[in-house]
């Protein structure tokens, strides 16, 4: 793998470090332990620490020359509520608690980056190092930019980066555009009238209405939307009743939206509305839809996409860059840093995803193999967007 030498040299450090941070996952708002390792490896090397956006987020500020241009890149930290199933030595130590997203991967490739551009300084202007908590759920980039982020660390542009099971080590995906899905979420109450499950007219049944609704919600993608747009309504709860003589009072319904523009969002929320509305009215039961807004989508900006391609072709080979993938329905907190600051998300490959190794799941594990592979993207990033004058 074509990488910085002097990062590679220090692949058995990355790799242990990762072990370490792997070894001890901490869920959102928890990476106490991990802050503290990133805080410790950034102030070694002569970056500027600060702590406590979020709550345990990092932020490494490393000037050079006199430039003033600055830009920001990105890990994550923290973990999932999974017990690992790997017999590994770095295996959680924390039954119930494991790194099976890689966020111990980002981890190290950043900070593998920040020690590399700490000592050589070939880049004019400021690299803000962003290690941020909690991901996987509550969105700890949005917590992180509502207490500040860009005001206190003011970047011209931000970069993200995520390991990819199923890209094969060595390759990167690269998106001009929509990269990852939104994830919304919906909960439909539909209240009608128990009654003797005998006795049916005597009552208005809020589970057959809710079978029609649960049916007629699968239309909002085949028959109001643009073909040319993709969008996912997935019913995934279905909540009533307990006896089978009995016709409950309500149901209640659940899922999620996944979509990658946000009048797509719109439309399918419009759309729920009314059939909801018009469910409820056809079978005499009432229907109230809370639809709310999760992670947006994921989005590159094209210019900054073409950046990140070029050096990652620069690093990995133009025939290991991939830029026809299609995005991923899944979602990425770092979608609201790009609602802030133009920029890109790419992947990088993790190898094939053999034995169970996909992200979330229980045999999952970071490849160290590619740890030097993302340190020396990173670094080569700065030093492009940042060039010496
Ligand atoms: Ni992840």
């Amino acid at each position: 793998m074509p990488v910085i030498a002097r990062i590679h040299e220090n692949q058995a450090r990355l790799a242990a470090l990762r072990h370490e941070i792997h070894a001890h996952p901490e869920l959102a708002f928890e990476e106490r332990r991990t802050g503290d390792l990133v805080a410790g490896v950034l102030a070694a090397a002569g970056i500027e620490v600060h702590r406590g956006l979020a709550r345990t987020g990092v932020v490494g500020v490393l000037r050079a020359g006199t430039g003033t241009r600055a830009i920001a890149l990105r890990a994550d930290m923290d973990a999932l509520p999974i017990v690992e199933q790997n017999a590994i030595p770095h295996r959680s130590r924390h039954e119930g608690r494991m790194h099976a997203c890689g966020h111990d991967g980002h981890t190290a490739m950043l900070l593998g980056a920040a020690e590399y551009l700490a000592a050589t300084r070939r880049f004019d202007g400021t690299v803000v190092f962003l290690f941020q908590p909690a991901e996987e759920t509550v969105g700890g980039a949005r917590v992180m930019i509502e207490e500040g982020l860009f005001a206190r660390f003011p970047v011209e542009a931000v970069f993200g980066m995520h390991n990819w099971p199923g890209l094969p080590a060595g390759q990167f995906a690269v998106h001009a555009g929509p990269v990852m899905a939104c994830a919304d979420q919906f909960d439909i109450s539909v209240r009608g009238h128990g009654a003797h499950a005998a006795m049916p007219h005597q009552g208005f049944d809020p589970l057959v209405a809710g079978a029609a609704l649960v049916q007629s919600l699968q239309t909002i993608a085949s028959r109001n939307l643009d073909p040319l747009d993709a969008a996912v309504v997935s019913v995934t709860r279905f909540h009533a009743g307990d006896a089978y003589n009995v016709i409950p009072h309500e149901a209640r319904i659940g899922g999620t939206v996944r979509a990658f523009r946000a009048e797509v969002q719109d439309a399918v929320e419009t759309a729920m509305e009314r059939l909801c509305a018009g469910i409820g009215a056809g079978h005499g039961v009432q229907v109230a839809l809370d639809y709310h807004r999760g992670y947006p989508p994921t989005v590159n900006t094209p210019a900054e996409a073409e950046i990140c391609r070029t050096v990652a072709a620069a690093l990995a080979g133009e025939e290991n860059v991939r830029s026809d993938l299609r995005p991923s329905m899944g979602a990425e907190d770092f979608a609201y840093m790009l609602k802030e600051r133009p920029g890109c998300y790419v992947w990088i490959g993790n190898g094939l995803g053999e034995g169970g190794c996909m992200l979330h799941n229980p045999h999952y594990d970071f490849n160290d193999a590619i740890l030097p592979l993302g340190a020396s993207y990173w670094a080569r990033l700065a030093e492009h967007l940042l060039p010496l004058a």
